[in-house]
Protein backbone atom coordinates (compact mmCIF):
# COMPACT_ATOMS: atom_id res chain seq x y z
CA UNK A 1 0.00 0.00 0.00
CA UNK A 2 1.14 3.64 -1.07
CA UNK A 3 1.36 5.58 2.25
CA UNK A 4 1.58 9.50 2.64
CA UNK A 5 5.47 9.14 2.55
CA UNK A 6 5.44 8.04 -0.95
CA UNK A 7 3.15 10.95 -2.43
CA UNK A 8 5.23 13.65 -4.03
CA UNK A 9 2.45 15.15 -6.94
CA UNK A 10 -1.26 13.62 -7.39
CA UNK A 11 -3.22 14.52 -10.19
CA UNK A 12 -6.62 15.50 -10.56
CA UNK A 13 -9.38 15.59 -13.22
CA UNK A 14 -13.14 16.40 -13.94
CA UNK A 15 -15.19 13.63 -15.89
CA UNK A 16 -18.50 13.65 -16.94
CA UNK A 17 -21.00 16.37 -17.25
CA UNK A 18 -19.88 19.74 -15.22
CA UNK A 19 -21.91 20.91 -12.52
CA UNK A 20 -21.78 23.75 -10.03
CA UNK A 21 -18.89 23.02 -7.11
CA UNK A 22 -16.39 20.91 -9.39
CA UNK A 23 -14.24 24.31 -8.98
CA UNK A 24 -14.92 24.35 -5.01
CA UNK A 25 -13.43 20.34 -5.12
CA UNK A 26 -10.69 21.83 -7.30
CA UNK A 27 -9.71 24.17 -4.43
CA UNK A 28 -9.62 21.97 -1.69
CA UNK A 29 -7.67 19.34 -3.28
CA UNK A 30 -5.01 22.40 -4.57
CA UNK A 31 -5.11 23.79 -0.93
CA UNK A 32 -4.91 20.71 1.09
CA UNK A 33 -2.55 19.08 -0.79
CA UNK A 34 -0.14 22.39 -1.04
CA UNK A 35 -1.28 23.54 2.37
CA UNK A 36 -1.08 20.39 4.62
CA UNK A 37 1.47 17.85 2.99
CA UNK A 38 3.58 19.76 -0.07
CA UNK A 39 2.43 17.79 -2.54
CA UNK A 40 2.58 19.15 -6.39
CA UNK A 41 -0.57 18.79 -8.06
CA UNK A 42 -1.36 18.26 -11.45
CA UNK A 43 -4.53 19.30 -12.96
CA UNK A 44 -5.40 16.97 -16.19
CA UNK A 45 -8.06 18.83 -18.80
CA UNK A 46 -11.13 17.29 -20.14
CA UNK A 47 -11.67 14.32 -18.45
CA UNK A 48 -9.33 11.16 -19.31
CA UNK A 49 -8.78 12.93 -22.75
CA UNK A 50 -5.85 15.01 -20.57
CA UNK A 51 -4.48 11.68 -20.61
CA UNK A 52 -4.25 10.51 -23.78
CA UNK A 53 -3.37 13.71 -25.59
CA UNK A 54 -0.64 15.92 -25.62
CA UNK A 55 -0.44 19.19 -23.79
CA UNK A 56 -3.17 18.75 -21.22
CA UNK A 57 -2.00 18.98 -17.70
CA UNK A 58 -1.22 22.18 -15.69
CA UNK A 59 0.32 22.41 -12.69
CA UNK A 60 -2.01 23.56 -10.44
CA UNK A 61 -0.41 25.98 -7.81
CA UNK A 62 -2.57 28.53 -5.11
CA UNK A 63 -2.77 31.29 -7.23
CA UNK A 64 -4.74 29.07 -9.82
CA UNK A 65 -7.03 28.39 -7.27
CA UNK A 66 -7.68 31.81 -6.20
CA UNK A 67 -11.19 33.36 -6.72
CA UNK A 68 -12.74 29.92 -8.21
CA UNK A 69 -15.09 29.13 -4.72
CA UNK A 70 -18.09 30.57 -6.72
CA UNK A 71 -17.67 30.06 -9.83
CA UNK A 72 -19.81 27.38 -11.99
CA UNK A 73 -18.21 24.74 -14.40
CA UNK A 74 -14.80 23.22 -14.43
CA UNK A 75 -11.13 25.27 -14.88
CA UNK A 76 -9.98 21.76 -16.19
CA UNK A 77 -12.71 21.35 -18.13
CA UNK A 78 -14.62 18.11 -18.91
CA UNK A 79 -16.02 15.47 -21.52
CA UNK A 80 -18.80 12.84 -21.21
CA UNK A 81 -17.24 11.30 -24.36
CA UNK A 82 -13.96 10.30 -23.33
CA UNK A 83 -14.18 6.62 -21.84
CA UNK A 84 -10.51 5.51 -22.68
CA UNK A 85 -11.62 1.42 -22.90
CA UNK A 86 -14.35 3.02 -25.40
CA UNK A 87 -12.41 5.59 -26.73
CA UNK A 88 -14.65 6.56 -30.29
CA UNK A 89 -11.88 6.78 -32.77
CA UNK A 90 -12.63 6.57 -36.26
CA UNK A 91 -11.93 3.67 -38.75
CA UNK A 92 -12.54 3.25 -42.53
CA UNK A 93 -15.31 6.16 -42.11
CA UNK A 94 -16.48 4.70 -39.15
CA UNK A 95 -16.77 5.75 -35.35
CA UNK A 96 -15.67 2.64 -33.50
CA UNK A 97 -15.11 2.19 -29.46
CA UNK A 98 -11.12 1.08 -29.00
CA UNK A 99 -9.33 0.41 -25.32
CA UNK A 100 -6.73 3.10 -24.95
CA UNK A 101 -6.69 2.18 -21.21
CA UNK A 102 -3.37 1.08 -21.42
CA UNK A 103 -2.11 4.21 -23.03
CA UNK A 104 -3.30 6.52 -19.46
CA UNK A 105 -1.54 4.24 -17.28
CA UNK A 106 1.40 4.71 -19.10
CA UNK A 107 1.11 8.53 -19.40
CA UNK A 108 0.48 8.60 -15.31
CA UNK A 109 3.47 7.23 -15.07
CA UNK A 110 5.48 9.76 -17.64
CA UNK A 111 3.79 12.30 -15.58
CA UNK A 112 4.77 10.74 -12.35
CA UNK A 113 1.90 11.13 -10.70
CA UNK A 114 1.41 8.81 -7.80
CA UNK A 115 -1.79 8.76 -7.20
CA UNK A 116 -5.13 10.53 -9.33
CA UNK A 117 -8.01 12.49 -7.45
CA UNK A 118 -10.90 11.77 -10.32
CA UNK A 119 -14.44 13.54 -9.84
CA UNK A 120 -17.05 12.35 -11.24
CA UNK A 121 -20.79 10.71 -11.41
CA UNK A 122 -21.30 7.22 -12.26
CA UNK A 123 -19.22 6.84 -15.58
CA UNK A 124 -16.46 8.67 -14.57
CA UNK A 125 -16.40 6.61 -11.89
CA UNK A 126 -16.83 3.43 -13.21
CA UNK A 127 -13.76 4.29 -15.61
CA UNK A 128 -12.02 5.38 -12.38
CA UNK A 129 -12.65 1.67 -10.92
CA UNK A 130 -11.47 -0.05 -13.79
CA UNK A 131 -8.31 2.03 -14.04
CA UNK A 132 -8.16 0.63 -9.95
CA UNK A 133 -8.17 -2.96 -10.94
CA UNK A 134 -5.46 -2.35 -13.39
CA UNK A 135 -3.17 -1.15 -10.49
CA UNK A 136 -3.78 2.72 -10.87
CA UNK A 137 -4.32 4.49 -7.07
CA UNK A 138 -7.07 6.52 -7.77
CA UNK A 139 -9.49 8.80 -5.07
CA UNK A 140 -13.11 9.57 -6.13
CA UNK A 141 -15.51 12.11 -5.48
CA UNK A 142 -19.32 12.17 -6.53
CA UNK A 143 -20.34 14.66 -8.34
CA UNK A 144 -23.82 14.93 -10.61
CA UNK A 145 -26.97 17.46 -10.21
CA UNK A 146 -28.68 13.75 -10.70
CA UNK A 147 -28.02 12.76 -7.38
CA UNK A 148 -27.94 9.29 -8.78
CA UNK A 149 -25.17 7.85 -7.20
CA UNK A 150 -25.39 4.97 -4.32
CA UNK A 151 -23.21 5.31 -1.06
CA UNK A 152 -23.11 8.62 -0.62
CA UNK A 153 -26.25 10.80 0.75
CA UNK A 154 -25.60 13.68 -1.44
CA UNK A 155 -23.61 14.07 -4.60
CA UNK A 156 -22.48 17.92 -4.96
CA UNK A 157 -23.94 20.11 -7.64
CA UNK A 158 -28.04 18.33 -6.69
CA UNK A 159 -28.88 21.11 -4.15
CA UNK A 160 -27.22 23.89 -6.73
CA UNK A 161 -29.73 22.52 -9.36
CA UNK A 162 -32.61 22.14 -7.20
CA UNK A 163 -32.32 25.88 -5.87
CA UNK A 164 -32.50 26.94 -9.81
CA UNK A 165 -35.13 23.90 -10.62
CA UNK A 166 -37.80 25.63 -8.03
CA UNK A 167 -36.96 29.03 -8.88
CA UNK A 168 -37.63 28.10 -12.33
CA UNK A 169 -41.25 26.64 -11.26
CA UNK A 170 -41.91 29.31 -9.14
CA UNK A 171 -41.92 31.53 -11.88
CA UNK A 172 -44.19 29.12 -13.98
CA UNK A 173 -46.19 28.86 -11.41
CA UNK A 174 -47.47 32.90 -11.98
CA UNK A 175 -47.71 32.50 -15.53
CA UNK A 176 -49.63 29.45 -15.77
CA UNK A 177 -51.89 31.01 -13.87
CA UNK A 178 -52.28 34.29 -15.72
CA UNK A 179 -53.09 32.12 -18.35
CA UNK A 180 -55.17 29.23 -17.32
CA UNK A 181 -52.70 26.32 -18.61
CA UNK A 182 -51.58 23.41 -17.96
CA UNK A 183 -47.72 24.27 -17.80
CA UNK A 184 -45.27 21.47 -18.16
CA UNK A 185 -41.22 21.74 -16.46
CA UNK A 186 -38.99 19.26 -18.13
CA UNK A 187 -35.76 18.37 -15.58
CA UNK A 188 -32.45 16.67 -15.68
CA UNK A 189 -31.54 13.63 -13.37
CA UNK A 190 -31.25 11.14 -15.96
CA UNK A 191 -33.03 7.67 -14.91
CA UNK A 192 -33.51 9.06 -11.64
CA UNK A 193 -36.60 11.69 -10.50
CA UNK A 194 -34.48 13.35 -7.25
CA UNK A 195 -34.49 16.47 -9.24
CA UNK A 196 -38.21 16.62 -10.22
CA UNK A 197 -39.67 15.28 -7.29
CA UNK A 198 -37.56 17.44 -4.80
CA UNK A 199 -37.88 20.46 -7.35
CA UNK A 200 -42.01 19.64 -8.02
CA UNK A 201 -42.56 19.59 -4.33
CA UNK A 202 -40.15 22.91 -3.02
CA UNK A 203 -42.17 24.41 -6.17
CA UNK A 204 -45.67 23.74 -5.76
CA UNK A 205 -46.12 20.74 -8.63
CA UNK A 206 -49.29 19.33 -8.64
CA UNK A 207 -48.25 16.33 -11.00
CA UNK A 208 -44.97 15.17 -10.78
CA UNK A 209 -43.43 12.84 -13.36
CA UNK A 210 -40.62 10.56 -12.57
CA UNK A 211 -38.72 7.61 -13.86
CA UNK A 212 -39.12 5.64 -11.14
CA UNK A 213 -43.01 5.67 -11.53
CA UNK A 214 -44.11 4.88 -15.08
CA UNK A 215 -46.82 7.23 -15.71
CA UNK A 216 -50.50 6.88 -16.80
CA UNK A 217 -51.82 9.34 -19.07
CA UNK A 218 -55.34 8.76 -19.03
CA UNK A 219 -54.93 9.69 -14.51
CA UNK A 220 -52.61 13.14 -15.71
CA UNK A 221 -55.93 13.91 -18.04
CA UNK A 222 -58.30 12.72 -15.33
CA UNK A 223 -56.55 14.56 -12.98
CA UNK A 224 -56.06 17.80 -15.40
CA UNK A 225 -60.28 17.56 -15.59
CA UNK A 226 -60.60 17.05 -12.30
CA UNK A 227 -58.69 20.39 -11.17
CA UNK A 228 -60.39 22.51 -14.64
CA UNK A 229 -63.89 21.52 -12.88
CA UNK A 230 -63.13 22.08 -9.17
CA UNK A 231 -61.53 25.80 -10.28
CA UNK A 232 -57.98 25.39 -10.48
CA UNK A 233 -56.27 28.78 -12.05
CA UNK A 234 -53.73 26.13 -14.03
CA UNK A 235 -51.76 22.49 -13.45
CA UNK A 236 -48.25 22.44 -13.02
CA UNK A 237 -46.70 19.36 -14.09
CA UNK A 238 -42.76 18.30 -13.13
CA UNK A 239 -41.53 16.26 -16.03
CA UNK A 240 -38.03 14.37 -15.13
CA UNK A 241 -36.48 13.87 -18.50
CA UNK A 242 -36.10 9.90 -17.72
CA UNK A 243 -40.04 9.53 -17.13
CA UNK A 244 -41.61 7.15 -18.98
CA UNK A 245 -45.43 5.81 -20.03
CA UNK A 246 -46.55 2.53 -18.57
CA UNK A 247 -45.45 -0.28 -20.77
CA UNK A 248 -43.53 2.33 -22.99
CA UNK A 249 -40.07 3.59 -23.10
CA UNK A 250 -37.86 6.67 -22.62
CA UNK A 251 -37.52 9.77 -25.02
CA UNK A 252 -34.17 9.82 -26.00
CA UNK A 253 -32.39 12.70 -28.66
CA UNK A 254 -29.50 10.87 -29.42
CA UNK A 255 -28.23 6.48 -28.58
CA UNK A 256 -25.19 5.12 -29.57
CA UNK A 257 -25.15 1.43 -28.13
CA UNK A 258 -21.92 0.83 -29.45
CA UNK A 259 -20.40 3.86 -27.49
CA UNK A 260 -22.97 3.44 -24.49
CA UNK A 261 -23.99 6.98 -25.06
CA UNK A 262 -27.89 7.72 -24.32
CA UNK A 263 -29.03 11.68 -24.09
CA UNK A 264 -32.37 12.34 -23.05
CA UNK A 265 -34.73 15.24 -23.78
CA UNK A 266 -38.15 15.71 -24.92
CA UNK A 267 -40.40 13.35 -22.87
CA UNK A 268 -42.66 16.79 -21.55
CA UNK A 269 -44.01 17.75 -25.35
CA UNK A 270 -44.69 13.90 -25.98
CA UNK A 271 -46.79 14.20 -22.17
CA UNK A 272 -47.92 18.02 -23.68
CA UNK A 273 -49.48 16.77 -26.78
CA UNK A 274 -51.48 14.14 -25.38
CA UNK A 275 -53.11 16.28 -22.81
CA UNK A 276 -53.58 18.76 -25.22
CA UNK A 277 -55.30 16.23 -27.89
CA UNK A 278 -57.55 14.20 -24.88
CA UNK A 279 -58.33 17.67 -22.57
CA UNK A 280 -58.36 20.56 -24.92
CA UNK A 281 -56.34 22.17 -22.71
CA UNK A 282 -53.84 24.93 -23.55
CA UNK A 283 -50.12 23.64 -22.35
CA UNK A 284 -46.85 25.34 -22.47
CA UNK A 285 -43.49 22.97 -22.17
CA UNK A 286 -40.28 24.48 -20.88
CA UNK A 287 -37.45 22.42 -20.47
CA UNK A 288 -34.85 23.86 -18.19
CA UNK A 289 -32.14 22.07 -19.84
CA UNK A 290 -28.51 22.84 -18.93
CA UNK A 291 -28.98 26.30 -16.90
CA UNK A 292 -29.63 23.10 -14.20
CA UNK A 293 -25.73 22.56 -14.52
CA UNK A 294 -24.65 26.76 -14.88
CA UNK A 295 -24.24 29.21 -11.88
CA UNK A 296 -22.46 29.80 -9.07
CA UNK A 297 -22.62 26.48 -6.64
CA UNK A 298 -24.71 27.63 -3.82
CA UNK A 299 -23.75 27.72 0.00
CA UNK A 300 -24.21 24.15 0.89
CA UNK A 301 -22.66 22.92 -2.22
CA UNK A 302 -19.82 25.01 -1.74
CA UNK A 303 -19.62 23.74 1.75
CA UNK A 304 -19.69 19.85 0.42
CA UNK A 305 -17.15 20.59 -2.33
CA UNK A 306 -14.58 21.77 0.38
CA UNK A 307 -15.58 18.71 2.62
CA UNK A 308 -14.90 16.38 -0.28
CA UNK A 309 -11.82 18.08 -1.90
CA UNK A 310 -10.06 18.49 1.44
CA UNK A 311 -11.25 14.41 2.72
CA UNK A 312 -10.25 13.01 -0.98
CA UNK A 313 -6.19 14.42 0.00
CA UNK A 314 -6.86 12.82 3.07
CA UNK A 315 -7.65 9.57 1.83
CA UNK A 316 -4.81 9.96 -0.62
CA UNK A 317 -2.57 10.35 2.35
CA UNK A 318 -3.68 7.39 3.79
CA UNK A 319 -3.04 5.49 1.08
CA UNK A 320 -6.55 4.70 0.79
CA UNK A 321 -7.11 3.79 -2.69
CA UNK A 322 -10.29 2.78 -4.88
CA UNK A 323 -12.43 4.66 -2.21
CA UNK A 324 -14.58 7.26 -2.63
CA UNK A 325 -15.19 10.41 -0.20
CA UNK A 326 -19.28 9.78 1.20
CA UNK A 327 -21.35 11.96 2.98
CA UNK A 328 -23.04 9.84 5.30
CA UNK A 329 -24.10 12.57 7.94
CA UNK A 330 -22.79 14.03 9.79
CA UNK A 331 -19.38 12.56 8.38
CA UNK A 332 -16.93 12.61 5.08
CA UNK A 333 -16.31 8.78 5.19
CA UNK A 334 -14.35 6.71 2.58
CA UNK A 335 -16.72 3.90 0.69
CA UNK A 336 -15.61 1.57 -2.24
CA UNK A 337 -15.86 3.41 -5.55
CA UNK A 338 -17.45 -0.12 -6.65
CA UNK A 339 -20.56 0.31 -3.95
CA UNK A 340 -21.33 3.72 -5.35
CA UNK A 341 -21.63 2.69 -8.94
CA UNK A 342 -23.30 -0.27 -8.37
CA UNK A 343 -26.88 0.42 -8.89
CA UNK A 344 -27.90 4.02 -9.51
CA UNK A 345 -29.74 5.82 -6.70
CA UNK A 346 -33.62 5.82 -7.32
CA UNK A 347 -35.82 7.72 -5.68
CA UNK A 348 -37.45 4.82 -3.32
CA UNK A 349 -41.04 4.20 -4.11
CA UNK A 350 -41.66 3.66 0.21
CA UNK A 351 -39.48 6.34 0.95
CA UNK A 352 -40.59 9.78 2.61
CA UNK A 353 -40.12 11.98 -0.83
CA UNK A 354 -42.91 9.69 -2.48
CA UNK A 355 -44.69 9.53 0.69
CA UNK A 356 -44.35 13.46 1.31
CA UNK A 357 -45.60 14.20 -2.15
CA UNK A 358 -48.98 11.96 -2.24
CA UNK A 359 -49.73 13.58 1.09
CA UNK A 360 -49.50 16.63 -0.64
CA UNK A 361 -52.40 15.44 -3.14
CA UNK A 362 -49.72 16.00 -5.80
CA UNK A 363 -50.45 12.76 -8.61
CA UNK A 364 -47.01 11.34 -9.18
CA UNK A 365 -48.68 9.74 -12.96
CA UNK A 366 -50.38 7.33 -12.08
CA UNK A 367 -54.32 6.26 -10.47
CA UNK A 368 -53.85 7.42 -6.98
CA UNK A 369 -56.62 7.70 -4.13
CA UNK A 370 -55.95 10.64 -2.60
CA UNK A 371 -58.62 13.76 -1.53
CA UNK A 372 -57.40 16.70 -3.82
CA UNK A 373 -57.44 20.37 -2.84
CA UNK A 374 -56.51 23.74 -4.93
CA UNK A 375 -54.47 25.45 -2.89
CA UNK A 376 -55.97 28.96 -1.61
CA UNK A 377 -53.80 30.64 -4.36
CA UNK A 378 -54.87 28.71 -6.95
CA UNK A 379 -58.50 28.79 -6.41
CA UNK A 380 -60.65 30.82 -8.36
CA UNK A 381 -62.59 31.97 -4.83
CA UNK A 382 -65.35 33.66 -7.24
CA UNK A 383 -67.95 35.78 -4.91
O1 LIG B 1 -25.67 13.61 -15.64
C1 LIG B 1 -25.85 14.98 -15.69
C2 LIG B 1 -26.72 15.37 -16.86
O2 LIG B 1 -26.93 16.77 -16.79
C3 LIG B 1 -28.05 14.62 -16.94
O3 LIG B 1 -29.00 15.11 -16.03
C4 LIG B 1 -28.40 14.82 -18.40
O4 LIG B 1 -29.21 13.79 -18.88
C5 LIG B 1 -27.06 14.78 -19.07
O5 LIG B 1 -26.08 15.09 -18.09
C6 LIG B 1 -26.93 15.74 -20.24
O6 LIG B 1 -25.70 15.55 -20.83
P1 LIG B 1 -25.14 16.44 -22.03
O7 LIG B 1 -24.33 17.54 -21.39
O8 LIG B 1 -24.30 15.49 -22.82
O9 LIG B 1 -26.29 16.98 -22.80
Amino acid sequence: MVTVKNIRRIGITTGGGDCPGLNAVIRGVVKSAICEYGWDVIGIEDGFDGLLKPGKTVTLELKDVNGILARGGTILGTTNRGNPFKYPVEKNGEIVPQDLSQQVVDNMKMLRLDALVVIGGDGTLRIASDFYKMGVPVVGVPKTIDNDLSATEITFGFDTALNTATDAIDKIQTTAESHHRVMLVEVMGRNSGWIAIEAGIAGGADIILIPEIPYDIDAICKEINKRQWEGCKATIIVVAEGAMPKGGDIVAKEEDEKLGIVRLGGVAQVVADEITKRTKQETRVTVLGHVQRGGSPSPFDRILSSRYGTAAVKLVANGDFGKMVSLRPPNIVPVPIEEAIGVIKTVSLNGDMVRTARALGILLGEEEEHIFQCSSSQSLNKA
